[in-house]
């Protein structure tokens, strides 16, 4: 509060804005609980910072929209406008999160690919860092429902195993091989903050602001920002597939199904990393984040609708209501890799051994999705049993009524024999 106070009366420049006292407020009691004093501070500065952006024109300076960023995710609950989104911190971890014109931009190439892997692994080592702190007694953050040595083990080895493509496609594999799960989670820790930047390593410390005092939410946060990396990075794979069917080039086209397949593939860990989230912490945390729902994730659904419109029901839904800037593109016309497909057909720019490529490639990809479906569906019957969502579904009826949704309508998804239509078994390991 006194640092809050002095940075206001001491002419508020962004620059020296107090991060650290401001999130040790935030990780003292949680975020549903912080003080309608302190907020009201903070609501204050962010009046001064709108007032610094609209004097510096349409070029924000680095550290007043790093603020801007910041404030709008710390104020979520008192603005009444919490969500998904804001929940996650997606903007200040630089993943997409509104309507920021994913349509009509660059393609994703090599660089784009390394951020997301970068991204990707310093998201999990943060979260081993958390849990090989919290185990060594060496930090009081989220101090509510410590897991025993077992699970923490469990967690270090399932969080290095999900990491394990993206850091050989970056060569940082030195350490991360050690038999003993908590050495492997400290060489991660040390890689991945090895390979940051200063502003990398704020936007992570900046990203977590949990909503109660449960050791087990820190987990749950960084492996829904994983996946959100998954997911738009899905997205940018499937973008490029379309604009490579659309020029007649079907290896590229194949190329980009095959490395998105692998990306949700290779991330199936992360699902096993949080079954190891303990139920009851579960829904001690929950109980605060009503209204934060990956029905809300525009990332998720705008991989579903670049891989085939979706029918009318299913944008009438909660479904696209939840994402009402990538239903309104959906609506007005966004192409799909199904779309693109057929049309390549038509044309003749597409056939024989290609176009065989091509679809088998498309079934891959289906199957991938599907499995993360279903896989989804028996995490959240594990943790939820009959209670709601926090996105306002009926909860776990929902996902089993979505999980079989085609992914595709040119190709079916080739069939999973290691997984027969559930939903029986047991969770993720
Ligand atoms: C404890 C773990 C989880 C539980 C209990 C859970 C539960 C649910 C529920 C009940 C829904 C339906 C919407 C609602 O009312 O909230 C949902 C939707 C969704 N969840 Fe999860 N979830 C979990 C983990 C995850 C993770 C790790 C991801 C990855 C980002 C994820 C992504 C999604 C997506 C994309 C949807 C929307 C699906 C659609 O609309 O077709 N969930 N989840």
């Amino acid at each position: 509060m006194r640092e809050l106070t002095s940075w206001l009366s001491g002419g508020a420049d962004p620059d020296s804005f107090p991060y650290l006292p401001v999130t040790a407020e935030f990780h003292r009691t949680g975020k549903h609980f912080v003080g309608k004093e302190f907020l009201a501070l903070l609501d204050e500065a962010r009046a001064h910072v709108a007032a610094r952006a609209a004097g510096a024109g349409p070029a924000e300076p680095g550290p007043v929209r790093l603020l801007r960023d910041f404030l709008d995710v710390a104020l979520d609950k008192w603005d009444g406008r919490y969500d998904y989104r804001s929940y996650l911190a997606l903007r200040l971890l630089g993943l997409p999160c509104g309507d920021d014109g994913e349509d009509g931009g660059p393609v994703a190439g090599r660089a784009a690919r390394r951020d997301r892997d970068r991204l990707l692994v310093r998201l999990v080592a943060d979260a081993l860092g958390f849990e090989l702190a919290a185990s060594a007694g060496a930090t009081d953050l989220l101090p509510e429902q410590r897991p025993g040595p077992a699970l923490v083990a469990k967690r270090h080895r399932l969080g290095v195993r999900a990491v394990a493509p993206a850091l050989s496609r970056l060569g940082l594999t030195a350490g991360v091989d050690d038999p003993q799960p908590a050495g492997a989670a400290a060489a991660l820790r040390a890689l991945a903050a090895a390979d940051r930047s200063a502003a990398e390593e704020r936007a992570l410390r900046l990203s977590m602001l949990p909503v109660y005092l449960s050791h087990d939410e820190y987990l749950f946060i960084r492996v829904l920002q994983a996946y959100e990396c998954t997911f738009a990075g899905l997205a940018d794979e499937l973008r490029a597939t379309i604009d490579a069917l659309d020029a007649g080039r079907a290896a590229a086209a194949a190329q980009r199904l095959a490395y998105a397949r692998d990306q949700l593939a290779t991330a199936a860990p992360l699902f096993s990393l949080l079954a190891s989230m303990q139920p009851e912490s579960f829904r001690t945390f929950r109980a605060y984040t009503e209204g934060a729902s990956a029905i809300q994730s525009r990332s998720y659904k705008l991989m579903e609708s670049l891989c085939r419109t979706p029918e009318g029901s299913r944008l009438d839904s909660a479904a696209y209501r939840s994402v009402p800037e990538v239903r309104d593109r959906v609506r007005a016309g966004r192409p799909s890799v199904d779309a693109a497909l057929q049309a390549a057909v038509r044309a003749g720019r597409l056939a024989g051994a290609d176009r065989a490529l091509v679809e088998r490639r498309m079934r891959e990809f289906a199957a991938a999705v599907l499995q993360w479906r279903r896989t989804h569906h028996r995490l959240a019957v594990r943790m939820l049993g009959e209670r709601p969502g926090t996105g306002y579904t009926e909860g776990t009826p929902y996902l089993a009524e979505v999980r079989a949704i085609p992914v595709f309508t040119a190709v079916a998804a080739d069939p999973d024999p290691a997984d027969p239509s559930e939903p029986s078994g047991g969770c993720p390991e």
